[in-house]
């Protein structure tokens, strides 16, 4: 398996919604690669964000990869419409779902990366037969529909599980995480074992968002603990 890169990937729940494609061109000069889209219903989180519309927008304004996170019910129903929006990544509750094994299928036969995502109750042993399917686990370390939060330390322990579980031949997944990602926990984040980072209020309240981004991909040591 080869070694996965450090990724950050900016979120644009954080981002002033009347200037979205401002906050996309501030992404990409910051030089993140990915772009996290909080896909909310109202219904899963009590929030209501936005849906394929919006992202069919962003698509054609972006060449960025556009990670969709799916806290809604019935996530299979948004399947054909995140298909076509052009999303690269398509990842969905498994606390949402009955039959998460076969959305996985569903997901990658529509030629998107498969994801699923645990909120911080799910502990890691609810999806341990659908890791060789998952091409990427998203470790909530907030209770979903709010950017801004405290990371949940404990959460961390999951993000290690995953990375032991993956040694041991469970699967070739991105270990992501998400909430509460800044230049505080970023040390923390990493040296459990994550691949890829969320990134929204600590990336799009900070005045350099660039220089945020190099900071996080590589903090030194000197970070508080958590
Ligand atoms: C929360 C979302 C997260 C959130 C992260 O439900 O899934 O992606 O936007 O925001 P911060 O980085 O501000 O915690
Ligand atoms: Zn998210």
């Amino acid at each position: 398996m080869e070694e996965k890169k450090k990724i950050i990937a900016p979120s644009i729940l954080a981002a002033d919604f009347t200037r979205i494609a401002d906050a996309i061109e501030t992404a990409e000069s910051a030089g993140a690669e990915w772009i996290h889209l909080d896909v909310m219903d109202g219904v899963f989180v009590p929030s209501i964000t936005f849906g394929a519309q919006m992202t069919a927008a962003i698509r054609k304004s972006t060449n960025l990869v556009l990670d969709a996170h799916l806290m809604t019910v019935n996530p299979a129903s948004h399947l054909d419409g995140f298909a076509k929006a052009g999303v690269d990544r398509f990842t969905f509750h498994t606390e949402a779902v009955i039959h998460s094994h076969r959305l996985l299928t569903d997901i990658k036969k529509m030629g998107m990366k498969a994801g699923i995502s645990i909120v911080p109750s799910t502990p890691v042993s609810a999806i341990t037969e659908l890791l060789e399917l998952t091409d990427q686990v998203l470790v909530m370390t907030v209770n979903p529909g709010w950017g801004g939060q405290g990371l949940i330390p404990k959460c961390l322990d999951k993000v290690k599980e995953l990375a032991e579980l993956r040694k041991k031949g469970a699967g070739d997944y991105v270990i992501a995480m998400d909430g509460g990602f800044s230049l505080k926990t970023a040390a923390a984040v990493w040296d459990a074992g994550c691949d890829m980072a969320v990134m929204g209020s600590a990336f799009y309240n900070a005045g350099n968002p660039r220089e945020i981004l190099a900071k996080c991909l590589n903090p030194d040591d000197s970070n508080e603990n958590l």
